[in-house]
């Protein structure tokens, strides 16, 4: 096996190799993969388990006999294996995690040979680190590294520039609050990767907070009206009739990534080798994206969901704290999550059954002159959504190969660099190939607020 390896790995350029391709996630990225094997010129999987590899291969090609993919080794402590995979391919999809641990010599070797990456992270803190510390690097050796290209955080980065599309002029948003409502007519279940991830997210939150100061401020984009008031903890959405509690998910720190990046090239990033045209495009696509203050719920129809959501984050918040309360967190995920998390992940079904609605209320001003008046509260509300099938293991998936497909075919069009990525895609035709694979994006309503 290691002797084929190595030839086919002299031989063959691939345009992407999926890596982590035997965990849970990345095998429902196989399976997605695996649709567009024609369009994609090559693609290899990697992981450190060969046998894995090959059962997923099995697994995500039924009922048809599995195509002949080449399956490659790595690990991610040895950075001679990765340096190898990456110079062999155009791009890594990355689903190797938790990121915070596994993911920083993954973007080193892309970085070091000039090769694009995307991940599925939902770890801000590695999103800003790898930003701060491969940025400039990776403009130098011509490679793009997008994180956070699935459930995290597409639907919310696409989901706030199609609400804020949606105020034509001389209309303005203040603020767009996202309501995430997940639903299935079994039980809603989560792989235990990602309830790792979040556990060690919040065991070191004071890691992006110390980052943060050690780094220049970031540009704020002007928002017309005043700061969005608190509210209670507990909200009652009657338009769309939820309950719902602030979801400290990554979604609303990447949005402001996007936003600050957009304040400082108000005509987005130039792609390292665009046309007169596209760049002309970008430019018209940008300056109709209006900045808004943004935050997300999760939501549920009744009060009693609510306070389980509100039970799980109390028992995160406070045992993710301490060595033993970690220990324990990750020893009985079904306990402490009162069963959205599970070891072993979620059934087949399961994930079939499952789906999600993400509603964006915009609130803003009717006309941009009244912002300037005093105590002028909102006085318009558009009311946006997108729908889609399970967040983790079917919409993951679509959205992470849409990115790799875009990345693929548009890449002059594209800039060099580590972004966040809405300020990347956001002018491209991503949001409608999400349409074409089964995530909608649709106007509810636009209606004017009583005083
Ligand atoms: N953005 C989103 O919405 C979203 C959705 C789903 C998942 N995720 C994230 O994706 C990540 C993976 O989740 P998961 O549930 O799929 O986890 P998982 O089932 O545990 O998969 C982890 C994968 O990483 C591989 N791996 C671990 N250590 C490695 C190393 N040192 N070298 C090489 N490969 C290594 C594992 O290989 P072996 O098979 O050899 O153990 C496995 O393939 C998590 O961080 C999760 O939060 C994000």
């Amino acid at each position: 096996m290691q002797d084929n390896e190595e030839v086919v790995a002299k031989t063959i350029t691939y345009d992407l190799i999926i890596l982590g391709a035997s965990g849970f996630t990345g095998k429902y990225v196989v399976k997605e993969a695996l649709k567009f094997h024609n369009s994609l010129k090559s693609i290899a999987l990697a992981g450190r388990n060969p046998t894995k590899l090959t059962q997923t291969l099995q697994w995500a090609s039924q009922p048809h006999p599995p195509p002949p993919i080449p399956i490659l080794t790595f690990d991610t402590s040895d950075p001679q294996s990765l340096l190898s995979l990456c110079s062999q391919t155009k791009l890594i999809l990355n689903c190797v995690g938790p990121f915070r641990l596994y993911g920083e010599p993954v973007v080193a070797a892309c970085v070091e040979t000039g090769c694009d990456y995307l991940d599925i992270c939902g770890e801000p803190e590695f999103m800003e680190r790898v930003e701060a510390k491969y940025g400039e690097k990776a403009v130098e050796t011509g490679s793009l590294v997008i994180s956070a290209c699935g459930f995290d955080s597409i639907p919310a980065e696409l989901g706030l520039i199609f609400n804020s599309r949606q105020w034509v002029p001389p209309a303005v948003p203040n603020r767009v609050e996202a309501y995430l409502s997940l639903e299935s007519q079994k039980r809603i279940v989560g792989n235990f990767g990602t309830f790792e991830s979040a556990v060690l997210g919040i065991a070191n939150a004071d890691k992006l907070q110390e980052l943060r100061r050690s780094r220049p401020r970031r540009a704020r984009p002007v928002i017309p009206g005043p700061s969005p008031p608190k509210g209670p903890l507990i909200e009652h959405q009657k338009k769309i009739g939820l309950w719902a509690v602030k979801l400290p998910s990554a979604d609303s720190i990447v949005v402001r990534r996007t936003l600050a990046a957009l304040t400082e090239n108000p005509v987005g990033l130039p792609g390292v080798n665009e046309s007169a045209e596209h760049s002309e495009k970008r430019g018209a696509f940008w300056s109709t994206v209006k900045p808004a203050h943004f935050g997300v719920k999760i939501g549920s129809k009744s009060l009693l969901g609510v306070f389980r959501f509100i039970t799980v984050g109390m028992f995160m918040g406070l045992l993710g704290r301490t060595a033993f309360g970690r220990w324990l967190l990750l020893k009985f995920p079904s306990i402490f999550s009162l069963g959205w998390f599970r070891k072993k992940g979620p059934s087949d079904d399961e994930v079939r059954s499952a789906s999600f609605k993400m509603w964006f209320v915009g609130c803003g001003f009717s006309n941009n002159s009244l912002v300037s008046e005093a105590n002028m509260k909102p006085d318009m509300e558009i009311i946006t959504r997108v729908m889609g099938p399970e967040i983790g293991y079917l919409t993951t998936p679509i959205i992470l190969l849409q990115c790799a497909l875009i990345l693929l075919s548009q890449r002059d069009n594209l800039p060099n660099g580590v972004f966040p990525p809405g300020i990347v895609f956001g002018p491209t035709d991503l949001q409608e190939r999400l349409q074409e694979n089964g995530i909608s994006f649709d106007v509810i309503s636009k209606s004017s607020l009583s005083a």
